[in-house]
């Protein structure tokens, strides 16, 4: 029988024995798995662990918070946060191109994360404690997808992370491997890991920066966030959130429209809720929602957000459609 707590404590064990008293370091996503890789790490080894978390302006309403305070209050992990939002807007400055804006976004993740990851390791250096590890929170399903199926070892030995520079490196912890998802969330709750992390359904690393079709400024961004808020909330309250594999919000900032509210024509932007079902996002159906919940969302949507006259829904499959619209 698989039972969270013996997974955590076996863990815990080989974790200790490879990291000795050296120092270890975390990118947190505000994800599932990087989250719980952390607090299975920090379990582990405690303040010799340090996470950093990159806030690119690009998560949705309250993810930062939560990564922030619920996460640190809740694990007792020692986080470094580095605001990046303002770099984050200033690079992706009329950038329309969805996939420019990938590599923009990827570009300067890595940069930020470099940055912060040479302070830690300067800093602990000075103190004599080595960084020697990176955890990552890799899964079962990864380490098929790229055919080293058969180890059970948590540790690979010292390569280049993720486009980390050359006098940057670390051996990697991947406390994950074994598991899979539906584990990972169990091992989550069991550290207590606060639910809105454990549940989240799956977000694309470029976020909302991916959502906007069009430029990613700060005034889209807020009108996305408000739209996506309302949007995730009224899904919660139908009791759809285990339903749908994801509901991607999206905005069409370069597509206005004609509308009218109160008592005057408006020229305002669409939103498109994008609910999915799928396996594994490889195909996907969209979902058949209930249309009083739809109704509800579409209504709050365009009551409450500035800017935007309506809501759409995607009723494609994937494929033709992927799940994202950029
Ligand atoms: P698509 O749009 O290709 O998405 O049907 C499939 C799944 O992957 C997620 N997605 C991403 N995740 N970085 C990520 O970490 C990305 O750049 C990215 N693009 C798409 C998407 O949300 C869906 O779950």
């Amino acid at each position: 029988d698989w039972d969270a707590a013996s997974v955590i404590d076996e863990q815990v064990e080989a974790i200790r024995a490879t990291v000795g008293d050296k120092r270890v370091l975390c990118a947190l996503s505000g994800g599932v798995d990087s989250s719980v890789a952390a607090a299975l790490v920090h379990k582990a080894v405690g303040d010799r662990l340090t996470c950093v978390f990159v806030d690119h302006g690009l998560l949705r309403e309250g993810e930062a918070e939560a990564v922030e305070r619920e996460f640190v209050a809740s694990t007792g992990v020692h986080l470094v946060v580095v605001d990046a939002r303002e770099r984050f807007l200033t690079a992706l400055a009329g950038v329309r191109d969805p996939e420019e804006k990938r590599k923009i976004i990827g570009r300067e993740f890595i940069r930020v994360f470099e940055q912060a990851a040479r302070d830690v390791v300067g800093e602990a250096a000075a103190e004599g404690h080595p960084v020697e590890f990176l955890v990552q929170g890799t899964l079962y399903p990864d380490v098929v997808e790229s055919g080293g199926g058969t180890g059970t070892a948590n540790i690979k030995s010292h390569h280049n992370v993720g486009g980390l520079p050359d006098d940057l490196q670390f051996a990697l912890v991947e406390p994950l491997r074994d598991l899979f998802k539906d584990e990972v969330r169990k091992v989550g709750l069991e550290l207590g890991v606060p639910e809105a992390i454990v549940w989240r359904q799956p977000f694309p690393g470029p976020g909302l920066g991916i959502r906007i079709v069009g430029e990613v400024t700060a005034e889209n961004l807020a009108t996305l966030r408000a739209a996506d808020q309302i949007a995730r909330h009224e899904l919660t309250a139908a009791g759809l959130d285990r339903t749908i594999w994801q509901c991607p919000v999206v905005l069409l900032a370069d597509v206005r429209s004609v509308g009218v509210q109160g008592d005057g024509r408006t020229y305002g932007h669409p939103i498109v809720l994008r609910p999915v079902s799928s396996e594994d996002a490889m195909t996907a159906d969209w979902t058949r929602l209930p249309y009083d919940v739809l109704a509800t969302i579409s209504t709050r949507i365009t009551n409450e957000v500035d800017g935007v006259n309506r809501v759409t829904l995607d009723v494609t499959s994937k494929p033709p459609g992927t799940i994202e619209w950029e």
